[in-house]
């Protein structure tokens, strides 16, 4: 038997998703994706559950974005879909979720891997942590609500500057900029996060899901996700596009 892609773990009202598919950095693939929404559908109905730990196998990555190698050959109608697709079966669904998420970021968080950190609604990270949103070194826009949910969570002008410059950050900017809400060493990670989610399970459920829609209800401008997708969905049309992917997959830097 295969082993599945996505562990969930129960216990004390709180449940871990971990993805696991560590010799990718835990990309998301189709795969991964449908794994996760069964799971993330099925915990919406659970009474037995109240807060979701989303966290990746291994010491080195969270997520290390969108699955480079599964959309390298997508046309634009297909990147587009791939952007829609993602968002309606998990990003979005995580953002309204009717239990608390929280990612837990054992590490690499980059592009897609950043934009599920960020759909969550709450985030602690590991001393080792990095994260960014790269796609611009590889030709292509975030396509998961990262264009959205980073300005909104780090403001306009810090966000900007990650995705024009593709660069990393570490965990220690990430919680100086409101990024993530916590640093523990690796081997804390995962108390920290059952700490925090122990804390809100002294609180009303019930209100705590009304917050996280009040709060939706005032930033999502759907707007701003349908213009990112169309976006993502013509990046596939460019040379640059084209040379980013297989620079990536030939393990060369980009020639723009
Ligand atoms: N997609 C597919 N495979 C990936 C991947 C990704 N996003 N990230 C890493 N991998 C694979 C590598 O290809 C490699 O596979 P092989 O062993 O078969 O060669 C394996 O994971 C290990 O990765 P590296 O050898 O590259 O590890 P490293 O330590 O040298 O570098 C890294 C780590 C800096 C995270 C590097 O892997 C990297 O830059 N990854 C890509 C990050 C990225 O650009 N993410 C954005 C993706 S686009 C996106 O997410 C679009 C969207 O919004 C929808």
């Amino acid at each position: 038997m295969s082993t599945p892609l996505v562990h969930l773990h129960v216990e004390d009202r709180i449940a871990t998703l971990t993805i696991t598919r560590p010799k990718a950095l835990n990309a998301l693939n189709a795969a991964v994706i449908n794994a996760l929404h069964k799971h993330v559908v099925d915990l919406d109905g659970r009474e037995d559950v109240r807060v979701v730990l989303l966290t990746g196998e291994g010491q080195k990555s969270f997520v290390a974005g969108a699955d480079i190698a599964e959309f390298a050959n997508h046309n634009q109608q297909e990147g587009q879909a791939l952007a829609q697709r993602g968002q309606d079966l998990l990003f979005t669904r995580i953002a309204n979720a009717k239990k608390i998420y929280i990612a837990a970021i054992n590490g690499f968080a980059l592009g897609g891997g950043l934009e599920l950190a960020l759909s969550c609604h709450v985030r602690v990270a590991s001393d080792n942590a990095k994260m960014g949103l790269p796609e611009t070194s590889l030709g292509v826009i975030p396509g998961y609500g990262g264009t959205q949910r980073l300005a909104q969570c780090i403001g306009k002008g810090r966000a900007m500057d990650m995705m024009l410059s593709a660069k990393m950050i570490d965990a220690e900017t990430a919680l100086a900029w409101g990024l993530v809400n916590a640093v523990s060493t690796q081997d804390e990670l995962m108390a920290e996060a059952i700490s925090r989610a122990k804390g809100y399970l002294r609180n009303s459920g019930d209100a705590q899901a009304a917050v996280i829609r009040a709060v939706n209800a005032g930033l999502d401008h759907k707007g701003g996700y349908d213009a990112e997708i169309v976006e993502f969905g013509k990046r596939f049309t460019s040379k640059e596009f084209v040379e980013g992917t297989e620079a990536f997959l030939d393990k060369r830097r980009p020639s723009f």
